[in-house]
């Protein structure tokens, strides 16, 4: 379905820990369709920003019309968020993105840092055996009874301020845990070491990639991935996080640091190919031909956070 960008109020907003916000919006349509693992775009109401930040869709309310995000303010745009209450409003367009596929198997459901906020949703919606293996910096550790009515939860800090010190997969090791399917979402350290696990011990594994994007719909490839197949939209190894994932299996994504990324992309092999005339072609027919060529230019910035 074309999604539009939609105009709504602020139902609610609070503060969980030290930079992460939690904020309902009442947005009807969107609640009633979103799935786990799907994200929206938010505007800033600021008219100097005019590209949207991506931010995972944390919890849905259909009974009353409402949807949740949790973020970390990163930069300005997520500063300007945090500091909106209820009644106030801001334009956002989603819900984007494929979300996860449910299997009823054993699971693991893993979350590092501002990865965790979509494994709350996920959570109740997995009706099988499974375990939440939250990763935190420190003892902040935020959404964690949330999700511990759905799932039995797993800290591991890396202060070891609280649970396994350490990362996920070194609680994962340390309880001896095990599970038929793997969820994860979080920095691609923490996927990188998932995907080896996963492939060490034959599991299934399923991955929400992290990128900064500009359209959120697949029209300027600003956010592609590297991929073991070739995509049929770009004709290229690449496959759009916004459209084509954000949730991928891990076997099939290449998953490359900030500076192998930027390496790949100063190369020209992977969005930097398609440039801006394929852009501008899709932003002439949107009418929205700044915003678009902005995103390009976005591309560039990719790794500074704001
Ligand atoms: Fe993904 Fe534009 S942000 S294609």
């Amino acid at each position: 379905m074309a999604q539009k960008k939609v105009n709504v109020t602020i139902h609610s907003q609070e503060k969980l820990a030290e930079g992460i916000y939690s904020m309902w919006l009442n947005a009807p349509e969107m609640a009633k369709e979103a799935k786990p693992g799907q994200f929206i775009a938010v505007y800033t109401n600021d008219s100097s920003r005019l590209l949207p930040r991506p931010i995972s869709i944390c919890e849905t309310d259909k009974e009353n019309g409402r949807l949740r995000i949790v973020y970390r303010i990163a930069g300005a745009g997520t500063l300007e968020f945090s500091g909106y209450g209820a009644g106030d409003a801001l334009n956002i367009m989603g819900p984007l993105g494929n979300g996860f596929t449910l299997k009823n198997k054993k699971a693991f459901l893993i979350g590092g840092g501002i990865g965790i906020p979509p494994m709350l949703e996920l959570a109740k919606h997995l009706e099988c055996e499974k375990y939440a293996i939250l990763g935190y910096r420190d003892s902040a550790t935020f959404l964690a009874d949330e999700i511990g009515k759905y799932a039995e939860v797993v800290i591991a800090s890396e202060d070891g301020s609280v649970g396994t010190k350490g990362k996920v997969i070194d609680a994962i090791r340390e309880k001896g845990l095990k599970a038929d399917v793997i969820y994860a979402c979080g920095p691609t350290p923490m996927l990188k070491a998932l995907k080896a696990y996963a492939a060490e011990n034959g599991i299934e594994c399923w991955i929400s990639l992290e990128e900064k994007m500009a359209c959120g719909i697949g029209a300027c490839l600003g956010c592609v991935c590297h991929t073991k197949e070739v995509d049929e939209h770009s004709n290229v190894r690449n496959k759009r996080i916004c459209k084509d994932g954000p949730v991928f299996l891990a076997d099939d994504v290449e998953l490359l640091s900030a500076d192998e990324q930027r390496e790949r992309i100063a190369g020209g092999c992977m969005c930097g190919t398609v440039k801006e005339s394929a852009v501008k072609n899709t932003a002439d027919s949107r009418n929205t031909a700044g915003v678009y060529l902005d995103a390009v230019k976005n591309t560039a910035n990719r790794g500074k956070e704001d």
